[in-house]
């Protein structure tokens, strides 16, 4: 089931028991915010949240927490809602293959029923803003898609970029952005502010659940986002073109919001409460001036709460984090079996490999680190054999409390680049990255006193059944 909008998603959801309506009054702060984190802490299967009773506001619609659990993102993929989370992962690298499918383009947007410009464009006429964390400083659009062009190559379309970032509404027709440099957008400002040119931006919120995570996936430069939508979706990503900039941007969208990055201009922006489970500081980040606003009657307004983990982002960002660097490492090395890098963005990676030859699995986790996310995020990578699971934690200490003698096998790489979100950072932007090889010696590495490694029997399969078979029996 390809989904064209959030609204025919949030319908599946409720259809399947996935959607929550909070049809009480409450409070903008902190009822919102405090719904969305207590969504996260009520255990796998946790609904979206939907709320059109907000006090203060006329016409509010906020939808939450719509990634925001298991079951909710097998859903987004058109999968039953109980699949296991190492099938959708595997369903995931699957439909990868089939990238990258054309996007269809469409005429009959349904956001361009209504339009602001110019002097005339008021933000907070538009969208219920409220904030998340009680240290935010400020209203933010944390689940938007927005697309740039490559200033040099503007008629490419997948050099097209589309991407979530942070945006902090400073003023009715102003947001700030922060443009983490390792990602496409920032590439995207820098050869525009060489230029002394403003960079245009057109920004989508509101948007079907696979657009949602394709705008947060770590894809190649000129990998298309929307080509990339379609693979996953199983049926062309809808499109259609802003109407000031030109873009291509989702046709379902509830908002579009048109302007430009003002070249070589920076302004406090945060502190906001990010995926790290810590806040971020206010820091200079460059400005949005926003000259057009175009939204359908009564838009939805989606957010994501984030903050400690597990999070709605942690749902969001964990298969479109391990699926890329699985497809991009198994493009040079063929011999890795799975990436889990679901904690914390993929700060921390688990990989499972064979081994060609001594010294393997250490080449292989540095070559994650230079992926296109690992260069700013993979910081610590465990690796493991190929028939220890990195998604069954359990086998992963197995193998680094069995397999782990740190003089060979732990190595620190010093001042390395990182987000400069991590915590552990120093400076900000540069960390020691490590690697714990968790793998079994391979010939000509002859350490350690390995001998053969026991397996389960070859009838415990056929006996596991069977006590199950017989414990419900005796349970009744
Ligand atoms: C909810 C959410 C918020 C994000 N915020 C930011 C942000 O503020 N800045 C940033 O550079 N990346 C942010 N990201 C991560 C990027 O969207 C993600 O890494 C994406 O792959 C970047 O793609 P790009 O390299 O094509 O720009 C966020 C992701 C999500 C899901």
């Amino acid at each position: 089931m390809a989904y064209d909008d959030l609204r025919e998603f949030l319908s599946t959801l409720e259809k399947e028991g996935q959607l929550l309506r909070i049809t009480e009054p409450v409070l903008p702060e902190p009822d919102l915010a405090a719904a969305a984190n207590a969504a996260g802490r009520i255990g796998d299967g946790a609904p979206a949240l939907w709320f059109d009773n907000v006090k203060g506001f006329t016409d509010a619609r906020v939808a939450l927490n719509v990634h925001g659990s298991w079951a909710n993102h097998a859903l987004a993929l058109g999968l039953p809602k109980h699949t296991p989370v190492k099938e959708q992962v595997e369903e995931f690298a699957r439909r990868w293959d089939a990238f990258p499918v054309a996007p269809e383009r469409r005429e009959d947007a349904p956001w361009r029923e209504h339009t602001q410009e110019g002097d005339d464009v008021d933000l907070f006429s538009v969208l219920p803003l409220f904030r998340l964390n009680d240290g935010d400083g400020g209203f933010y659009l944390d689940k938007a898609a927005v697309v740039s062009r490559d200033p040099e190559d503007p008629g490419h379309f997948g050099k097209q970029n589309v991407g979530t970032y942070r945006l902090q509404v400073v003023d009715r027709n102003r947001l700030a952005i922060q443009p983490v440099p390792v990602h496409d957008i920032a590439l995207h400002l820098r050869k525009a502010e060489e230029k002394g040119e403003d960079l245009p931006v057109a920004i989508t919120l509101g948007n079907d659940p696979v657009m949602a995570i394709v705008a947060g996936m770590p894809m190649g430069y000129d990998q298309s986002e929307y080509e990339m939508a379609g693979a996953l979706r199983g049926a062309p990503a809808p499109i259609a073109t802003a109407p000031l900039t030109g873009f291509d941007v989702p046709w379902g969208s509830e908002v579009v919001i048109e302007g430009v990055i003002e070249s070589r201009k920076r302004q406090i922006e945060g502190p906001f409460g990010e995926f790290t489970g810590h806040y971020s500081g206010g820091r200079r980040m460059p400005v949005i001036r926003i000259d057009r606003v175009s939204h359908r009657t009564n838009p939805v307004f989606e957010s994501l709460y984030l903050g400690m983990p597990w999070t709605e982002c942690d749902y969001l960002v964990g298969p479109n984090t391990c699926v890329p660097l699985l497809k991009q490492l198994r493009a040079e090395f063929p011999e890795v079996q799975a990436v889990n890098a679901m904690y914390t963005h993929g700060l921390l990676a688990v990989i499972s490999t064979r081994k060609r030859y001594g010294g393997f699995a250490k080449a292989v986790a540095m070559r994650a680190m230079t992926t296109p996310h690992g260069l700013g995020y993979v910081s610590t990578v465990i690796m493991v054999d190929e028939d220890v699971d990195p998604f069954d934690l359990p086998q992963v200490m197995w193998a680094m409390s069995s397999k782990v003698n740190a003089a060979g096998d732990v190595m620190i790489l010093p001042n390395l680049p990182v987000v400069e979100l991590a915590p552990a950072a120093q400076p900000a932007g540069l960390t020691s990255k490590m690697i714990i090889d968790a793998t079994t010696p391979v010939h000509p590495d002859q350490r350690g006193n390995f001998s053969t490694p026991t397996k389960d029997l070859p009838e415990a399969k056929d006996w596991a059944a069977k006590l199950q078979r017989l414990l419900s029996e005796t349970r009744g």
